[in-house]
C-alpha cells in the first residue's frame, strides 16, 4: 500500500504535466515495467457472483484504459476484480487525428474522441493467448470504422476471442465512430444481438458459454431505453453496462473552452446522468440480468451509489487519471467499512435499493 501511495505521489504530478495521450502511454508502460506489489487477497464479503462468474471484488477497470491488453497482469495484481480490454476492432486502425484526448482538470472530467484506435484482433489475441489463466478478463468488441457490414465485425470477433474471453461486451455506444450508435436503435439492435448470440452458440462447443453484455450510451432517450432493455430481455442477454461516455455537456462544467471539444465526456461530470440511466435500466430489467455501472466512479461513496442505483459491479477509468492507482484499494476499504456499519456480510442487499427513488428525481441537468 505504502509503495502504491508513493508511486501515485511521484507519478501523478509528472503525468499531469504531459499531453494526456502521452501520459496514458507512459502509465501503461509504468504498469508493465515497475514491479508493483501484489495486493492482498480480497475479503470474502466483497465477492460477487454475476453472469456465472465469481468476481473477487466488484471494482473493474473500464474499457479504453487497456485497449490492446498490454497491462492485464499488472492491473489484476493491483487488486481490480476484473479487467475489460478493448475496444478491439478486427483490423488495426489508427483512430482520429491527435489531439483527441483532453483533461478537464477543474471538473475532474475527460473528453475523448479517440475513435477506436486499436492494434487489431491478431495483436490482442496473441497477448491474451500467452497469459496463464486466472483473473476475469472481458473483451470489449467494436466494428472497424470502414466496415461494410458492421454486425459481421462483431460476429467475427466473438468467434475469434471466445476461447480467451471471460465475457464479451458488445460496444455500440462509442460516440466517436460515426453511425455506430445507430446500432442501439430497435431494429438494428435486434438484428445485432440475434447474430452475435448465434455466433456465441456456434463456438460454445470449443469455448464454453461466454457471457455477452451490451454497453449502452447514457444519452439514450427513455423510449430508446425501453426498446433496448426489451430487446436485451428477449434475447436473454447476460447483462448490460451503463454506460459509455456522453456527448452532452452539463451546464455546471467549469472548463468552458475544453468542453467545446468534440467527443465523449467521462469522469465526475458524467456521474449523475450515468447513475440515473443505470437506475432507469435497473427498474426496466426487473432482475432478469445484472448490470455494471460506469461513469464518474472516483470514491467509495460513488461506487456505493452505483450499487444502490442497480449495479452488481462497477467500472472506472477517469477516476484513475486524477487519483492514481491507489483508488482501487481505497474504494474496497470503503465498501468493507460500509458493510461493517450496516452489519451486512455481502454487497448483494445494496443492489438497486435506491433505484426507485432515483428514477423519481428531476432529470440531471
Ligand atoms: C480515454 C477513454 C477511452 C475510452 N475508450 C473506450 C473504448 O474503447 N470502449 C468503450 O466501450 N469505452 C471506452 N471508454 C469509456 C469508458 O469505458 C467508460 O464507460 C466511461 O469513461 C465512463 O467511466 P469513467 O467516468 O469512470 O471514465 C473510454 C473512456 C475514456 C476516458
Amino acid at each position: 500500500m505504502a509503495l502504491i501511495g508513493l508511486f501515485d505521489r511521484i507519478s501523478l504530478p509528472l503525468l499531469r504535466a504531459l499531453d494526456p495521450e502521452d501520459a496514458h502511454a507512459f502509465a501503461i508502460k509504468a504498469l508493465r515495467y515497475v514491479p508493483l506489489p501484489r495486493s492482498s487477497p480480497d475479503d470474502k464479503r466483497l465477492a460477487v457472483r454475476a453472469f456465472g462468474l465469481n468476481f473477487p471484488n466488484p471494482i473493474g477497470i473500464a474499457a479504453g484504459f487497456d485497449k490492446n491488453a498490454q497491462a492485464v497482469e499488472p492491473l489484476l495484481r493491483l487488486g481490480f476484480g476484473f479487467i475489460e480490454v478493448g475496444t478491439v476492432t478486427p483490423r488495426p486502425q489508427a483512430g482520429n487525428p491527435r489531439p483527441r484526448l483532453f483533461r478537464l482538470d477543474s471538473d475532474r472530467g475527460v473528453i475523448n474522441r479517440l475513435g477506436f484506435n486499436s492494434a487489431g484482433e491478431a495483436a490482442v489475441l496473441a497477448r491474451l493467448a500467452m497469459r496463464a489463466s486466472g483473473g476475469i478478463v472481458g473483451i470489449n468488441i467494436g466494428a472497424n470504422r470502414d466496415a461494410a457490414d458492421r454486425i459481421a465485425d462483431y460476429v467475427h470477433l466473438i468467434e475469434v476471442f471466445a476461447p480467451v474471453a471471460s465475457y464479451f461486451t458488445v460496444n455500440v455506444s462509442s460516440p466517436n465512430t460515426p453511425g455506430l450508435r445507430d446500432l442501439q436503435q430497435a431494429k438494428a439492435l435486434d438484428d445485432l444481438l440475434a447474430r452475435v448470440l448465434d455466433a456465441r452458440e456456434r463456438v460454445s462447443g470449443r469455448a464454453g458459454h461466454t457471457p455477452v453484455l451490451l454497453k449502452i450510451a447514457p444519452d439514450l432517450t427513455l423510449s430508446d431505453l425501453d426498446d433496448a432493455v426489451g430487446i436485451a430481455r428477449k434475447h436473454r442477454i447476460d447483462g448490460m453496462i451503463v454506460g459509455n461516455t456522453t456527448i452532452g455537456r452539463p451546464s455546471a462544467l467549469r472548463e468552458r473552452e475544453k468542453a467545446k471539444e468534440v467527443g465523449g465526456l467521462s469522469g465526475r461530470p458524467l456521474f449523475r446522468l450515468a447513475t440515473r440511466m443505470l437506475a432507469e435500466t435497473f427498474v426496466r430489467a426487473e432482475g432478469t440480468f445484472p448490470l455494471i455501472g460506469a461513469g464518474g466512479v472516483d470514491s467509495g461513496a460513488t461506487a456505493i451509489a452505483k450499487m444502490k442505483a442497480g449495479a452488481a459491479l462497477v467500472q472506472l477509468y477517469s477516476g484513475l487519471v486524477f487519483q492514481g492507482i491507489g483508488l482501487v484499494a481505497e474504494i474496497k476499504a470503503d465498501l468493507l467499512a460500509a458493510l461493517r456499519r450496516g452489519h451486512r456480510d455481502s454487497l448483494a442487499s445494496m443492489i438497486g435499493s435506491d433505484a426507485a427513488n432515483i428514477t423519481a428525481e428531476s432529470w440531471p441537468s
